[in-house]
């Protein structure tokens, strides 16, 4: 087992009626003059909004608030947000929604955090975060793991750029889970949550070397699970045992569990995805779904014990005279789910059909913002990029 560091500081406060403990938790974890972020209109319209306003006024906390995130949340709106706390001396953020919400939330943190600089900079990479406001989130919808992860991924809609932040400065303190408010989820948001959920694990369990037993065993579990849930609520989406149950798992996705102890992860996928996010405003997790089957048939020589037993033993399939035919067999039958649970599994039927100078520009972008090369699978250079996008098609 290699060595690595586990460090997953969120508080996780789950199930029915957990927001009633919001107010305790941010005077827990020291704020007393609350930013509300949130996202278009799904937390206005349930009440979520109101109760928590409610429950932060009984409690005698200061709050102000800012709505209108849009997925593939938006610079403009971050800095709109930094200006807006600095304004009422805010001093902790509370998102209410989704990964775009929460992301937002995490780079206004940011940004309030070193107000010297501009917040985008740390999307560029030309420096790294020093400090940060503390940030918690009211979770509505399970996909993107941004309440424990240590992720934030911002577009600056006046370029397309669609740029990912890591820092542990910028995770949660806490979390409020409550399965029930994913219930009016559409089903198309709630299938690319299921998918994105488990693409961060697979994203880390396509790598070289070794894998220690204990982190295979609770990655395919993960994916199995998600899996069986997805099927559950694309009949069933009024379920509530399999809400819950893709909704923890969203978080111990991407909190890191399920990539200790391994030699490095791939997210080569993510990052061709973030591109097309920047470019055509898709649904991280549908896009996701679209590239991700080329991009395996691209690399699955390079990683092929890895993709054995993902065929054998997350998909089931039975292994085939020859290595490659079971790689081969497990990638389609991933793609097979995808269709059950219909996302896409090409960009065509993403709605999208980028055009040979699009694809040479996502390609541009993808190692740009990756610094040359990105992937453990495969190692990924601009040509490989230029070709899954091709394949995608
Ligand atoms: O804006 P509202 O009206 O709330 O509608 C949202 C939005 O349209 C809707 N929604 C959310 N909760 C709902 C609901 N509709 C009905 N009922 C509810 N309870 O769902 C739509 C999508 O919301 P969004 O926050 O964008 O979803 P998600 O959690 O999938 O976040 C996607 C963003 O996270 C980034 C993605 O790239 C994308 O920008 N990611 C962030 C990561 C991280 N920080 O660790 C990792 C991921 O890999 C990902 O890149
Ligand atoms: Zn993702």
């Amino acid at each position: 087992m290699n060595n690595f560091n586990f460090y997953t500081p969120t508080k996780v406060v789950f199930g029915k009626n957990s927001i009633d403990q919001v107010a305790a938790q941010i005077k827990t974890f020291g704020g007393s003059r609350v930013l509300i972020h949130y996202g278009g209109q799904s937390a206005v319209k349930s009440g979520l909004i109101d109760r928590v306003k409610t429950l932060l006024d009984e409690a005698g906390i200061f709050h102000v608030e800012l709505g209108g995130v849009v997925p593939n949340p938006h610079l403009a709106k971050v800095r709109e947000g930094i200006a807006l706390a600095k304004e009422n001396d805010v001093d902790f953020i509370l998102a209410v929604g989704g990964g775009s919400t929460i992301d937002s939330s995490k780079a206004i943190a940011y940004g309030l955090g070193e107000p010297e600089f501009d917040v985008w900079d740390l999307y560029e990479h030309t420096r790294s975060p020093k400090a940060s406001f503390p940030v918690a989130a009211v979770l509505t919808i399970a996909a993107a793991g941004s309440e424990m992860s240590d992720s934030s991924v911002i577009t600056n809609e006046k370029t397309g750029q669609k740029r990912g932040c890591n820092s542990d400065l910028c995770r949660a303190k806490f979390a409020i889970m409550d399965p029930t408010y994913t219930l009016t989820l559409p089903d198309y948001q709630t299938m690319s949550g299921c998918v994105d959920i488990m693409m961060h694990t697979m994203e880390r369990y396509f790598t070289q070397g070794n894998v220690p037993d204990i982190t295979d065993v609770i990655a395919e579990g993960l994916i199995k699970t998600v899996m069986k849930h997805a099927k559950v609520l694309h009949a069933d989406p009024a379920n509530y045992e399999s809400r819950a149950e893709v909704m923890w798992a969203s978080s111990l996705s991407h909190n890191g569990l399920t990539g200790c102890g391994h030699q490095g992860s791939d997210w080569a996928s993510h990052r061709l995805e973030h591109e097309i996010g920047g470019m055509f405003d898709v649904t991280h997790g549908a896009g996701l779904a679209a590239i991700w089957p080329s991009w395996a048939r691209y690399v699955y020589k390079d990683c092929l014990p890895r993709f054995v037993k993902f065929a054998t033993d997350v998909m089931g399939v039975e292994p085939a005279v020859s290595d490659e035919e079971t790689a081969l067999a497990g990638i389609a039958a991933m793609e097979d789910f995808f269709r059950e649970i219909d996302m896409p599994t090409t960009m065509k039927e993403l709605g999208i059909e980028p055009t040979e100078e699009q694809i040479k520009e996502l390609a541009l972008g993808c190692e740009a913002a990756v610094g040359g090369q990105i992937g453990t699978a495969k190692l990924l250079k601009l040509a490989d990029m230029e070709e899954i996008y091709r394949m995608a098609l």
